[in-house]
């Protein structure tokens, strides 16, 4: 049976308007990710995943994930650790700052954080993870959400002792990405687990992992029952994916391509400041104008440019009718130069 991705469904009472889940991405999902991925038609975003130990230390660049737009609502915020209490604590402070849900990692394989008891190695202690995602939801009065990996070894299938657990816990949402933690991005995500999953649990499962088209978003939700997709890396620099699997549009052309990414730009100098922007696009450059839109030596004259407006007018440049596309997108959206941040960090005092 066809799902049809454009309708609404529910994490607890929070309506999600789409199937499509924007991923959280450390290093990418920042605000203007976020806010692109709604505009896109993403049901639901996600902030990179927050250190619960940097919000307790009011840690200044980690209160800065907590800024969340007036339009990127439903919106989840992701935290890590690996203390209940550190947990329930920065839990508070997540939806103090407005967020929809509060989502915990249980998935991040990258050894920093590992070697913590945070990330994936919670799924190797479940009785620790309940502990935590019990905390977590008695702390909180929004959903509280888990986004997990399949298990720590090749072939675990932790996630299906895990996951009930978890949902008995206080988890109204889970989200598997069914890799193991050792396997890092490489082979393929086995959603055959996630099938298995959906049986075992009452709550909605969300699959990550290998979204990149319609067909197979549609693929995934009719054979795991899954309640929604998420895309990740298909939609860095690539909003048009998200409009691909909601059946909308196909590839953008060259004006629009420069046109989203001069004004993920603008956005993105407006959020991190000129300084942590310019490092931070230059990945970017290679995603938005890759995928065989512009040649790839483009980029590399982009990268080794010293400031972002030579970068934004090379890019405009290289697409002159790009500056009406941009013109229309702000004219279209001028919320977008003036939505008002809100700025828990006041609340917290910095320090
Ligand atoms: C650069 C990068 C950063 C990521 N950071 C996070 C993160 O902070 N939290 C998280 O739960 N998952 C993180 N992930 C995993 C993604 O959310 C997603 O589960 C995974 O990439 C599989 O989906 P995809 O095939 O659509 O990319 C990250 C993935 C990538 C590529």
């Amino acid at each position: 049976m066809q799902v049809n991705l454009r309708s609404p469904w529910q994490i607890g009472p929070v309506e999600i308007p789409t199937r499509v889940v924007l991923a959280p991405m450390a290093g990418v999902s920042v605000q203007a990710f976020r806010r692109q991925g709604r505009r896109f038609g993403a049901g639901l975003v996600c902030s990179e995943m927050v250190s619960c130990a940097g919000l307790e230390h009011r840690n200044e660049r980690t209160l800065g994930y907590l800024r969340i737009a007036s339009d990127e609502h439903p919106l989840a915020v992701q935290i890590f650790g690996s203390d209940p209490a550190t947990m329930a604590e920065a839990a508070r402070m997540v939806e103090a700052a407005g967020a929809d849900l509060v989502d915990i990692n249980f998935g991040c394989p990258v050894r920093k954080v590992t070697k913590t008891g945070a990330g994936a190695m919670c799924l190797d202690e479940p009785e620790r993870a309940a502990s935590i995602v019990s905390s977590v939801a008695q702390a909180v009065s929004v959903p509280v959400s888990v986004k997990m990996r399949r298990g720590l070894e090749n072939g675990a299938r932790t996630c299906l002792e895990v996951g009930p657990r978890l949902a008995d816990a206080g988890a109204q949402t889970l989200t598997l990405h069914p890799r193991s933690a050792k396997q890092m991005y490489t082979g393929s995500a086995d959603h055959s687990l996630t099938a298995e999953l959906v049986e075992l649990v009452d709550v909605p499962v969300i699959a990550s992992g290998d979204v990149t088209s319609r067909a197979r978003a549609q693929a995934v939700l009719a054979t795991t029952g899954a309640a929604a997709v998420m895309v990740g890396r298909a939609a860095q620099g690539n909003p048009w994916a998200i409009r691909e699997i909601l059946g909308e549009g196909g590839e953008p052309t060259r004006e629009e391509v420069v046109a989203e990414l001069v004004l993920f730009m603008r956005e993105t100098v407006r959020e991190l400041g000129e300084r942590r922007a310019t490092s931070f696009l230059k990945k970017f450059y290679g995603w938005y104008l890759g995928r065989g839109r512009f040649p790839r030596v483009f980029k590399q004259e982009l990268i080794e440019l010293d400031t972002l407006e030579q970068v934004e007018n090379t890019l405009l440049e290289a697409a002159p009718g790009a500056k009406f596309a941009l013109a229309r997108l702000e004219q279209e959206h001028p919320q977008l130069n003036e939505v008002e941040l809100d700025l828990p960090i006041s609340i917290y005092g910095g320090g």
